[in-house]
């Protein structure tokens, strides 16, 4: 098994190394591979992604991704590389799971609730479809739905409820506004959901959902939605689980997976030695569990992270004082 290792920039080259010990922690065997991307790439190199980093990811199979900045504005030739490899490598779904950081929960007030929740989210479409453009006086984006990716994405989240214990897909969109494009994904997804008669299926209005996710998370399951909607809802989600310091994800292609921190490159802790790696290693963990079919090897991830975590090892982002360092040393020592 070999991995390209990609740790893009800011934070990104501080939590990568964290997962990257973990994995030779667990997996002794693993071969890494190391590539360029990001922001820092572009500067030197004037891509930002190479050519030689696609095709390592291929040659690989699996990639961890850490985090790139990307400049809020228009530069000529910058593409997020990550929404690049996103659409260039198909990678159709990304997974977004939050489970119950009771420490972290326990500070947000009221009493915490077990969440225990994956959002699946639409990967390479809707609203991030990549055209956007002036017409005129106009600035316009195309939202693009189609059925076939709507209904690959829905099969995704039925496959998966199906392995839960609570089996129940809940189908966010804004068909009430959006009926067309949003129609189109809910319908789809519904159809695929015919096959799965063991699943519950329900749906709701994304700004619903937002505010059910900060009030009432406890009770979703799987979540299924667009592009957009899953960026924005995973991060909401997040919170129950430490927030995005701690928040994993895995894009899942056809052929290819990479695992990414939900965070991005944090320019405001970049170079001081506390970012939390516990997203990074987590998002490995996925790897693990979907990808390679080493489920095993997830639990005994997950589990030194989340022992590690709520004994009290903590980032500044979670009210701690603990360094990156202290943190993967205290989940290496409890693997
Ligand atoms: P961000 O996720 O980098 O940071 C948001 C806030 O969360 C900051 O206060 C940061 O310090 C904190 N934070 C994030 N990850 C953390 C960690 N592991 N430990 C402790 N604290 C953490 O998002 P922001 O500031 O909106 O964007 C910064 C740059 O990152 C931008 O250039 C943006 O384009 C890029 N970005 C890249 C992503 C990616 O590569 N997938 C995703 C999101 C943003
Ligand atoms: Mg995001």
């Amino acid at each position: 098994m070999k991995l390209c290792v990609i740790p893009g920039d800011g934070i990104g080259r501080e939590v990568i190394p964290c997962a990257v010990a973990v994995l030779k922690r667990v997996l002794p065997d693993l071969d890494f591979v190391e590539a360029e991307a990001g922001w820092d790439c572009f500067q030197r190199t004037g891509t930002a992604l190479p050519e030689a980093t696609l095709d390592a990811i291929r040659a690989c199979g699996t990639a961890l991704f850490g985090a790139v900045s990307s400049p809020a504005y228009k530069v000529e030739g910058y593409r997020s590389p990550i929404v690049h490899l996103r659409q260039a490598l198909d990678l159709y779904a990304n997974l977004r799971p939050t489970r119950t950081l009771w420490s972290a929960a326990a500070r947000l007030g009221g009493r915490p609730q077990a969440v225990d929740l994956i959002l699946v989210r639409e990967n390479t479409q809707g609203l991030y479809s990549g055209r956007e453009r002036m017409q005129g006086e106009e600035a316009i984006a195309e939202r693009v739905i189609t059925r076939a990716a709507s209904e690959r994405i829905g099969r995704v989240a039925f496959e998966l409820a199906r392995t839960r214990e609570r089996k129940t897909v809940t189908i966010v969109h804004k068909a009430n506004i959006l009926p067309i494009t949003d129609g189109l994904f809910r319908d789809s997804v519904r159809a695929v959901g015919q096959a799965y008669p063991e699943v519950a299926v329900n749906e709701m209005l994304v700004d619903t959902a937002a505010m059910m996710l900060a009030s009432r998370p406890a009770q979703f399951d799987v979540i299924v939605t667009t592009n957009l909607f899953g960026d924005i809802l995973s991060d909401v989600a997040s919170v129950w689980g430490g927030g995005i310091g701690v928040a994993p994800s895995l894009n899942l292609g056809s052929q290819v997976a990479i695992a990414e921190p939900v965070h991005g490159s944090a320019p405001d802790i970049a170079g001081k030695g506390i970012a939390n790696p516990s997203g990074a290693i987590l998002s490995a963990a996925l790897l693990a569990r979907h990808y390679w079919n080493l489920p095993e090897v997830a639990d005994r991830i997950e589990r030194a992270v989340y022992a590690a975590l709520e004994s009290g090892t903590q980032t500044p982002d979670l009210g701690g004082q603990a360094t990156t360092q202290a943190l993967l040393a205290e989940v290496l020592r409890r693997l």
